[in-house]
């Protein structure tokens, strides 16, 4: 048997094998609900997280999720409610952004408003709390608020109670309210930009979802997951992923969490040319980026020549981070911007964009 025979044979079995794998997965899809409630992961967070989340869903009781963004706190809020018993019909989800968005508009969206309580008013309205009386709310970055609004978010947590703006009839809400935040409430807290007594109010019982960063088990997963998804979407059965390309999507710093990696692989899937996607199709930003496990693999190198290799991955990755900016890099790792720049000078390292970012500009 000639080389290239034994080498085609072992590429056929890999290739099986990550079909095999893909199959697998179907286990991982929880069949009770749509593909956005979907919460794909076997590491020891996401088992957690999934049992506590079964136990609580019943409970009539506020709740405060907590993640960094693209975690799955949406993806969360919305199983709570599916597995709450308030999921039929008439028992609605409302997710509401808060960040950015004026008081008024806002309290409008949740309480309500009379005819002409204010310019634009031509009809009274009713709100959130109103509609979704025996609903969820979901009040997505809750830190981002002001106090003005804490403050009337307040009243109605303490006696489910609450006026239309312009209104003088006391009206009574049963939501149930779930709220999220990607920033550290506690810190908020501290520094009195966010009410303590809401904080304490939202706080009875808090969902906190790990990063990406601290799961990778869950990356290979994701991506099959997200792989099976977008080729069924875009109708691109077929497609596969190489496992060499598996592996170096694993070892990404996924910045923006699993919304970043489910993007990446949309885009993957509906750029794919060929069926089986290789590492050479990745964007020259994933090839670059380095191997968080190097150590592991690396040879034995002498200190001098060990701590160099370090230095140089270590500001490779920063700079990713940051996405070229010397200075924040500099903050980052809490070191003055003109040793940096030095050691990047030294280390020829030439600061690149990621590549989603450097896409959109486009
Ligand atoms: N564990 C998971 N399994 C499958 N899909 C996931 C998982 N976590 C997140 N997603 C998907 O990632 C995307 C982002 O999730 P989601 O919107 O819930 O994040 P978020 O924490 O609310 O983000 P942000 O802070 O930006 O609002 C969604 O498309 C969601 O379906
Ligand atoms: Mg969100």
């Amino acid at each position: 048997m000639d080389v290239e025979t034994v080498k085609s044979e072992n590429e056929e079995m890999v290739e099986s094998k990550e079909k095999e794998l893909l199959k697998k997965l179907q286990n991982d899809i929880d069949q009770n609900f749509t593909d956005s409630i979907q919460l794909i992961g076997r590491s020891r967070p996401i088992l957690e997280l999934k049992k506590r989340i079964q136990k609580v869903a019943p409970l009539d009781c506020n709740i405060l999720i907590l993640g960094e963004t693209g975690t799955g706190k949406e993806v969360v809020a919305k199983m709570i409610h599916h597995l709450s018993g308030r999921n039929s019909e008439e028992r609605e989800f409302f997710a509401v952004h808060c960040g950015g968005i004026p008081d008024t508009l806002l309290e409008s969206n949740l309480f309500g408003h009379e005819k002409g309580s204010f310019t634009g008013a031509y009809r009274t309205q009713k709100g959130y709390f109103e509609i979704a009386s025996a609903g969820t709310i979901f009040l997505d970055e809750i830190g981002d608020t002001t106090h003005s609004f804490q403050v009337k978010l307040l009243r109605v947590l303490q006696d489910k109670k609450f006026r239309r703006i312009g209104g003088t009839e006391t009206l009574q809400t049963n939501a149930r309210i779930l709220a999220a935040t990607n920033r550290d409430l506690v810190k908020a807290v501290s520094e009195s930009l966010f009410r303590e007594d809401l904080f304490y109010r939202l706080n009875v019982i808090t969902l906190k979802i790990a990063p990406l960063r601290e799961r990778p088990e869950d990356v290979p997963l994701l991506i099959r997951y997200f792989l099976s998804k977008y080729t069924k979407k875009h109708n691109q059965l077929g497609i596969y992923l190489k496992p060499e390309t598996i592996k170096i999507l694993q070892r990404q710093y996924w910045r923006g969490n699993v919304r970043e990696l489910e993007n990446a692989i949309e885009r993957l899937v509906a750029l794919a040319e060929s069926d089986w996607i290789s590492p050479e199709d990745l964007p020259d930003e994933y090839l670059n980026a380095p191997d968080p496990h190097y150590l592991e693999n690396a040879p034995f190198l002498i200190y001098s020549k060990a701590k160099e290799q370090f230095e140089k991955e270590y500001i490779t990755r920063l700079l990713t981070m940051t996405n070229g900016n010397v200075s924040k890099a500099a903050e980052l790792a809490a070191m003055p911007r003109q040793n940096l720049h030095l050691k990047i000078k030294k280390h020829k390292i030439v600061p690149r964009k990621r590549f989603s970012e450097a896409k959109n500009e486009n």
